[in-house]
């Protein structure tokens, strides 16, 4: 007799035999002689039926009272199902009632709004749409370092504290210790200086590459934007590869490439779970991600795109003119309406883009790309960076910034300095963009945003 997860029960060829499976019970019928339990234990999206004869022994005490959301042990037979919808059943010998369930269980019935399901989010990951969630962000997180890994990349990582502002937005979260009365004062700095949550490992990733050539990071950064969308939480995750002897068309490439490489990833070992994406949260959702896997991505300049969006005939909210970003709309036009499909927009003008992107021969614009995906706009953010130090140097006093705050940023371009680039990609908007789920809140166990730090 072994304990098995339910996962292996269910994709197993032949019946495991004598088992010993734990879980907790999404719903109950009883019937005179009998009583079927639906068994999950988040291992995959499907449940095992249970049948439980009413002539079990402690058949009143632990089968009786477990409703929606106790936990169970059970031991059995595992036999053919001789019902519809399932291979195998459990034929319990033995049921132990763990953990009861009241009648208060929040996740009684389905159909819950998922504002509400926000308010539960300790709960939520054992609903069908929060387990497959949250089954694909673990899974991609493995495909993440699964590429890299592959292709030689050494993973860094970077300080969450950080006195320097990567993109120069003026977006950080302070910090402060608890003496913070002090530190307004300005007497106990702790690192003796003002320092920030990071909004990017970008810089620090730099000057690994400027030793180990191809690395990645992959950790949680911090923006305070007061932005109430459903793409922008003020903690995310992000990837940063940086790459030194690369340029911005081979920086373009490694991100279309891992776009292709994960959504294929999540095909093939998210099968179950994607299908219930498709059919529960967007039905397009796999005709999309087979279409995003086989098709090549399209690539248009900044300004071409300007163009083409004033030729479009479309009316925006927001203006389209040459030296202003592009706004989600702007960017979903093009994924949606023009290209329908990925595109890549590259060579931005240089006054709406950080100090270290490098200038190009133009002298206007800045080697820059973002990857757009349909249904969100930007996934990817990423340049090639300013390798000429007295290029850098100028950026920095254009900007309005103190270059003796980056002096071992620019020490780079002092010390052997090489043409890199880098991009970083936003895991959370990766993961709407995969699972189909269309708020930022419901791809991140416990989000924060602008009002709301709960759990
Ligand atoms: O375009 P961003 O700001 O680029 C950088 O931070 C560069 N330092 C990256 C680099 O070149 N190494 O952010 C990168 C990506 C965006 O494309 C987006 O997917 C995601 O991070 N992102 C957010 N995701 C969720 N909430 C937010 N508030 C986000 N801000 C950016
Ligand atoms: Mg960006």
């Amino acid at each position: 007799m072994s304990r098995l997860r339910v996962v292996e029960i269910l994709r197993s060829e032949s019946s495991p035999g004598h088992v010993v499976v734990k879980g907790w019970v999404r719903t109950k019928r009883d019937s005179k002689a009998f009583s079927f339990l639906e068994l999950n234990d988040g291992s995959c999206l499907g449940n095992l039926q249970v049948v439980a004869d009413a002539t079990l022994p402690g058949y009143e005490e632990a089968v009786v009272p477990a409703r929606t959301g106790a936990s169970i042990e059970v031991e059995g037979e595992i036999v053919a199902s001789q019902g519809q919808g399932q291979r195998w059943e459990l034929q319990a010998s033995r049921v132990v009632l763990i953990g009861p369930a009241p009648e208060d269980y929040p996740l009684q019935k389905k159909g819950h709004t998922m504002e509400f399901m926000r308010s539960i989010a300790h709960l939520r990951p054992r609903s069908n749409l929060f387990g497959a969630v949250f089954r694909i962000r673990s899974r991609m997180a493995y495909a993440i370092h699964q590429f890299f890994q592959e292709r030689g990349f050494v993973y860094v990582h970077t300080p969450i504290i950080t006195a320097s502002d990567c993109e120069g937005a003026g977006e950080m979260f302070r910090v402060v210790t608890m003496e913070g009365e002090k530190v307004r004062a300005g007497a106990d700095e702790f690192f003796g200086k003002p320092t920030y949550l990071t909004v990017s490992g970008q810089l620090e990733g730099e000057t690994f590459a400027c030793a180990l050539s191809n690395i990645y990071t992959f950790g949680p950064t911090f923006r305070a934007e007061n932005s109430h969308t459903s793409r922008h939480a003020a903690e995310f995750w992000m990837i940063e590869p940086e790459i030194a002897f690369c340029d911005l068309e081979g920086d373009m490439t490694l991100a279309e490439e891992m776009v292709k490489y994960l959504v294929d990833d999540a095909l093939v070992h998210c099968a179950e779970d994607l299908d219930f994406c498709n059919r529960f949260v967007d039905k397009g959702l796999l005709e999309r991600l087979e279409f995003v896997r086989d098709r090549a991505f399209e690539r248009i300049s900044y300004t071409a795109a300007v163009e083409l969006l004033l030729a479009s005939g479309q009316t925006f909210e927001y203006p389209v003119q040459y030296g202003l970003a592009l706004q989600s709309e702007h960017e979903r036009y093009l994924t949606e309406q023009h290209f329908r499909c990925p595109t890549t927009v590259y060579n931005y003008p240089k006054e709406i883009k950080p100090f270290y992107m490098r200038r190009n021969d133009d002298g206007k614009t800045v080697a820059a790309m973002d990857l757009l995906v349909p249904g969100i706009g930007e996934i990817v953010g990423g340049s090639q960076r300013e390798e000429r130090l007295d290029v850098l140097l100028a950026n920095l006093c254009e900007q309005g910034l103190d270059p003796s705050a980056y002096d071992w940023y620019v020490d780079l371009r002092r010390y052997g300095t090489v043409p890199h680039a880098g991009f970083g990609l936003g895991f959370e908007r990766l993961l709407m963009f995969i699972t189909g789920v269309g708020n930022i809140r419901d791809v991140i166990p416990f989000p924060r945003t602008p009002g709301t730090a709960e759990f």
